[in-house]
C-alpha cells in the first residue's frame, strides 16, 4: 500500500486547503487552544555552571515540577548539532523514491525504525502534520545500518559524532536524577537498562502548512521513553500543557529540550512528572526537530525502584516489560 507523505501532500496543496484528516477537533486546534502572547520559560539549567550541587538540584526541581527543561552550555559543540541537523535536512530533500527506500518495513510493528508518515494510532482517524525518519544510534550491537541514509555521504560520521558527545548529557542527567531520589548515582541508569540503554533517534520533518491554526504536528502526548533529549531547528513549534492552558515554549538557540518519560515517572514511583507536549506547525517554514528517546531493551522490566518502596511510598505503577508498556500505550490500552 502506498503512502502518502505529508511532505506530497504539503508541495501538492494549493491555497488553504487542507486534507479533512488534518483538521483538528475544536478541543484540539492550536489557534483556540493556545494561549497566545505568551511564550512559557520552561527551567533552563547551565550545564557548565561549577556548583553540581546547584546543576543538580536544578534538575530534581525541574524534574518533579514540569517534566520538561532546557540545558544551555552543554558540552555538545553547537558545530556538532548543525552537522546533525543538515544531514538530516538533506536527507528530507531528497526526491520521495530516495527518501522510500528507507521506509518502515510494513509489517516490523515492533520496530519503529524507518523512514515513515505516522507512529500513535488516533483513535478519530485525525493525522499529525508530520513525516519522520526513526533509527536507533546506540549502542553499537542494536543498530540497523539500515536505515541510516547514504545520501548525504556525510550522514554517518554526523550522527556518530552527535551520538558520542551526547552520552556525557545522558550520564549526567540520569545521576543526577537518581541521586535526586536518595540513590546512588548509578542506581537509575542501572534500572533504566544500563549499558544497554538505547538511544533512538527520530527526526521529525514538519513541511509547510497552509493552515497551522487548524492542524497538528504531533498531538498531545508524553514520552514513553526513559528521557528524550532534543533539539529544534529555529522554528517556533513546541508546546507545554501548564495549569490547564497550551503555551509555546521558548526556543533558545544551543539548547537541548529535556523531556522527563513515562519510564522515569515509573522508576521515581511518581516523584518525577513526564510532561504533556505537543507541536504546532508553521505557514511558511518547515520545522524540523530531532529527539532521542533513550530507551530500555524491549525486554527489560521497569518498575518502581525497589530501593524507594517501604510502607509510607508503595508501588504507584505496575512492573511491566517495556515491550507492554509501548503495545499498551500506542494502542490506548490502560497500562
Ligand atoms: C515531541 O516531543 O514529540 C516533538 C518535539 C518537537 O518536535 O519539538
Ligand atoms: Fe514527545
Amino acid at each position: 500500500m502506498e503512502v502518502e507523505r505529508v511532505q506530497e501532500i504539503a508541495s501538492a496543496s494549493k491555497g488553504n486547503y487542507i486534507p479533512a484528516e488534518f483538521i483538528r477537533a475544536k478541543n484540539e486546534q492550536p489557534g483556540i487552544t493556545t494561549v497566545h502572547g505568551t511564550v512559557l520559560e520552561v527551567p533552563s539549567i547551565d550545564f557548565s555552571d561549577p556548583d553540581e550541587e546547584k546543576v543538580l538540584r536544578a534538575v530534581v526541581d525541574a524534574s518533579r515540577y514540569w517534566g520538561m527543561f532546557q540545558i544551555v552550555n552543554h558540552e555538545i559543540p553547537s558545530e556538532v548539532i548543525c552537522r546533525l541537523q543538515s544531514v538530516g535536512k538533506e536527507f528530507f530533500e531528497l526526491s520521495q523514491e530516495e527518501k522510500e527506500v528507507y521506509a518502515k518495513p510494513p509489517g516490523s510493528d515492533q520496530s519503529v525504525e524507518g523512514y515513515g508518515t505516522k507512529l500513535q494510532k488516533e483513535l478519530d482517524g485525525k493525522k499529525g502534520w508530520v513525516d519522520h525518519l526513526f533509527h536507533k544510534i546506540w549502542p553499537p550491537s542494536a543498530i540497523n545500518y539500515q536505515f541510516w541514509p547514504k545520501n548525504p555521504p556525510s550522514y554517518r560520521e554526523a550522527n556518530e559524532e552527535y551520538a558520542k558527545y551526547l552520552h556525557g548529557v545522558v550520564v549526567k542527567l540520569f545521576k543526577s536524577l537518581s541521586l535526586g531520589l536518595g540513590l546512588a548515582g548509578h542506581d537509575l541508569k542501572e534500572a533504566a537498562g544500563g549499558d544497554d540503554l538505547v538511544y533512538l533517534l527520530k527526526i521529525n520533518y514538519y513541511p509547510p502548512c497552509p493552515r497551522p491554526d487548524l492542524a497538528l504536528g504531533v498531538v498531545a502526548h508524553t514520552d514513553m521513553s526513559a528521557i528524550t533529549i532534543l533539539v529544534p531547528n529555529e522554528v517556533q513549534g513546541l508546546q507545554a500543557f501548564r495549569d490547564g492552558h497550551w503555551y509555546d515554549v521558548k526556543y533558545i538557540p544551543n539548547a537541548l529540550v529535556v523531556h522527563i518519560g513515562d519510564q522515569i515517572e515509573i522508576l521515581s514511583n511518581g516523584k518525577y512528572k513526564s510532561a504533556l507536549h505537543r507541536t504546532t506547525v508553521n505557514k511558511e517554514k518547515t520545522r524540523m526537530s530531532w529527539p532521542v528517546f533513550l530507551e530500555p531493551p524491549l525486554d527489560f522490566e521497569i518498575g518502581p525502584h525497589p530501593k524507594l518502596l517501604n510502607e509510607e511510598n508503595t508501588p504507584k505503577y505496575k512492573t511491566k516489560k517495556y515491550r507492554d508498556y509501548v503495545y499498551c500505550k500506542l494502542n490506548k490500552i490502560p497500562q
